[in-house]
């Protein structure tokens, strides 16, 4: 199961990669936005980071212009590891050194072509683990009410 959702800015460029995963033959959640109408990017980033960091699904996809508003509220979710990616190289990485679980990409930057081969990769490619699972480790903080 993957999670995609985009703000208006991101919306026709997720519509191609909801129909892209399906033909792929995944199960794909679509949580909107619906139209091209204007929204607020983090509305559907929250929704999207919660239900990964509730468990409903391992992997997201997540557009608005440019990534970047994005990434910067689901990285706010607990578990969350956002990254924007702009071509085959950062979307192998961001799986294989940070074990990414939301691909972040805008919609004012990346054409359909690469956004495919972004994503083709993103889910294909797994976590290198060793020396990068300390490092990963390493990028939660640790929050009030948890830890000893
Ligand atoms: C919307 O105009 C734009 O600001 C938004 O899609 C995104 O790029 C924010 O990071």
């Amino acid at each position: 199961m993957i999670l995609i959702a985009s703000d208006h800015a991101g919306f026709a460029l997720k519509q191609h990669l909801v129909a892209f995963l399906a033909n792929l033959g995944h199960e794909v959640r679509d949580l909107g936005v619906e139209s091209e109408r204007s929204v607020d990017y983090p509305d559907f980033a929250h929704r999207l980071a919660a239900a990964i960091s509730a468990g409903d699904a391992d992997h997201g996809i997540l557009i608005c212009g440019t990534g970047l508003g994005m990434s910067m509220t689901a990285n706010r979710h607990p578990g969350i590891r956002a990254a924007v990616c702009h071509d085959a190289y950062t979307a192998e990485m961001a799986r294989r050194h940070n074990d990414a679980n939301v691909l972040c990409m805008g919609g004012r930057v990346t054409g359909p072509a690469i956004a495919e081969q972004m994503v083709a990769i993103f889910l294909a490619t797994p976590f290198e683990g060793g020396r990068h699972r300390r490092r990963v480790g390493k990028i939660e903080l640790e929050r009030d009410g948890e830890g000893s």
